[in-house]
């Protein structure tokens, strides 16, 4: 069987999405790829190669080497981090891309994409935003996951590559911190509240978002790439959501487990500006209707699973190891 690559993987995405994919494929039939040197259990458990996306050759390198026929193609910046360094977040998104598609061409691999809520705008419907709407973000970010939902569904209509994506939502974890997102909020409270029993808020406390727990993120992923593609009718990319909740809500949820918890909020102008660009809640019934998705995880259930997780392995990391990482990928 061929190899799957995962380029980011030591992002907030890939940190999961590779040991999930080697429980499903083998250890050794998926390579993970960044630009980063892994120091966790990435390079234990499995292929771990160098690979910088801005060089086709190293790309191409990998692919030939492990005889690779899925991407899933992770490394990318995030919305904050985008806002600051345009001009980095263009080459890496759009450029990256496009040399990953380009070694796809050439291959004939597969391709997951991870697009984003950040792909609409403010022209955007912002209530149960629908599959097929206007899309005219007002971000870097957004602009490049436009862009490359485009490029997506353009190779595999000129080419007949099998590209396949979803517009994540905001992606709540406890393996690795995400980096530098305007969701990341929903993951850094579940840090203070067990840490501090306090959260200082970037959004206003009534900026509502869709969010999904990573199991839900996962299964996504690895169902869309499993689906059968005489039925979908869409590729680049499926909404797909979990829940919408506000800063508000998090923190009353939250509270539910540890009443002394607190929320203030001390909006960024940045990310609140970013935020209020993007929809409330967006309409996932395409990706059920043709793939059967459906999620799992809802607030409380999220809540409840962040919790005890986090409780365990900020306990370990006291006692022994690291901080969780900061990842570069999409989510
Ligand atoms: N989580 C991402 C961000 O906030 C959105 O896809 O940038």
């Amino acid at each position: 069987m061929q190899r799957i690559l995962v380029t980011g993987a030591l992002g907030q995405i890939g940190s999961e999405l590779v040991p999930s994919l080697r429980a499903r494929y083998g250890a050794d039939g998926v390579v993970a790829s960044d630009v980063r040197v892994p120091a966790g259990p990435v390079e234990d458990e499995g292929p771990f190669v160098y690979a910088d996306c801005l060089h086709i050759r190293q790309i191409d390198d990998a692919v030939r080497r492990f005889d690779v026929g899925t991407i899933y193609h992770l490394a990318a910046l995030l919305s904050a981090v985008a806002e600051e360094r345009p001009r980095a977040a263009w080459d890496l998104n759009m450029g990256g891309l496009y040399r990953v598609l380009e070694v796809a061409r050439e291959h004939g691999c597969a391709v997951f994409l991870p697009s984003s809520i950040g792909a609409f705008g403010p022209g955007t419907p912002r209530i149960a935003t629908p599959q097929d709407t206007i899309q005219r973000p007002s971000t870097m970010y957004g602009i490049t996951k436009v862009s490359s939902e485009l490029l997506c569904d353009y190779y595999h209509r000129r080419f007949a590559l099998d590209t396949r994506g979803l517009r994540l939502p905001g992606l709540i974890s406890h393996v690795a911190l995400p980096g530098g997102g305007t969701t990341d909020y929903a993951v850094q409270i579940f840090h203070d509240a067990i840490r501090f029993g306090r959260h200082i808020c970037y959004l206003r406390e009534d900026t509502k978002l869709d969010m999904m727990y990573m199991a839900d993120a996962l299964r996504a992923i690895e169902e869309l790439m499993e689906a059968d593609p005489s039925r979908l009718r869409h590729r680049n990319a499926f909404n797909v959501t979990s829940m919408a909740v506000t800063p508000a809500e998090l923190a009353a949820e939250i509270q539910r487990h540890r009443p002394g918890f607190t929320l203030d909020c001390e909006p960024d102008p940045v990310r609140q500006a970013i935020a209020d660009s993007w929809p409330q809640s967006i309409d996932d019934s395409a990706a059920r209707e043709e793939w059967g998705w459906a999620p799992r995880y809802d607030l409380a259930a999220t809540t409840r699973e962040m919790l005890a997780q986090l409780e365990t392995r900020l306990a370990a990391e006291a006692s022994s190891g690291p901080a969780p990482r900061a990842g570069r990928d999409a989510g």
